[in-house]
């Protein structure tokens, strides 16, 4: 299939990144939760092993730098749409014992090559693509992972039964209500940016593609509201 790759985001979150900041330091989308999620998934299959990483869609690997500091991969490759991600990334992961690239690309382009990976990783970022891309990136990230390889899935879904509108409205619902850190002005821009750019699916769609491109999901997943760790391997 043949998909139109995007070489630039749209949706820059970089545009907010002050109040992405405050959202991940305020762990108003439960990063903490998850990370911890990701860390314990990724020691109970790599613990003193060696395996390659690939984060897409990384940021500025806020959230993941010191993870990945506990449990330093062999190789670390990062990409991402934005270059003020990528230089503030640089920065985080400086201090890894491990080489670190990072390079500006879309994350359907970085699945393209040969290369394969031990742990693909993604978190918030799926969310971005239509649904097509959706079930292209899955069957790239299938081909991509190497033998005993996970998938790991950090991203926001909407349940079952919300169209996206339903979802739109009960996530701003509850960001008006709980994110009580947030400026008017900074709660505005993020409903900017979620009607924009977020297409979240529902989880069971999401594991419907993983499964047609050969993936399954493994047990596992604690929903924090509309936030899940999904976690994939090759059948
Ligand atoms: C919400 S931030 C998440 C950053 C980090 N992964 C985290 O969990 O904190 C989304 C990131 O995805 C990047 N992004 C959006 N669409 C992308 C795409 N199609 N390919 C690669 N990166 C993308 C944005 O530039 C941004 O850095």
């Amino acid at each position: 299939m043949d998909v139109d790759v995007r070489s630039e985001y749209s949706g820059e979150i970089f545009d907010l990144w002050d109040t992405y900041k405050k959202v991940v330091v305020e762990d108003l989308m439960f990063h903490a939760a998850l990370s911890q999620e990701v860390e314990c998934a990724l020691r109970a299959r790599f613990q003193g092993a060696d395996f390659s990483l690939l984060d897409l869609g990384c940021g500025d690997a806020h959230v993941f730098a010191p993870i990945l500091r506990r449990i330093p991969p062999a190789r670390y490759k990062g990409v991402d749409l934005s270059d003020t991600a990528l230089a503030l990334a640089a920065e985080n992961l400086k201090s890894l014992p491990c080489p670190v690239q990072l390079a500006h690309s879309d994350m359907l382009s970085a699945l393209s090559g040969e290369t394969t990976h031990d742990v693909i990783h993604s978190s918030f970022v799926l969310h971005h693509l239509a649904t097509q891309e959706k079930a292209e990136f899955f069957r790239r990230a299938s081909r991509a992972l190497a033998p005993g390889g996970l998938l790991l899935l950090v991203d926001t879904m909407r349940e079952e039964d919300e169209t996206r509108e339903d979802y739109l409205r009960h996530y701003f619902d509850w960001i008006e209500k709980d994110w009580a850190g947030l400026s008017r002005a900074e709660k505005d821009a993020v409903y900017e940016h979620i009607s924009t750019s977020d297409f979240p699916e529902p989880l069971s769609l999401l594991e419907r593609q993983a499964r047609e491109a050969g993936l399954k999901r493994l047990a596992g997943d604690v929903p924090h509201r509309w936030h899940h760790l999904m976690r994939f391997e090759r059948v």
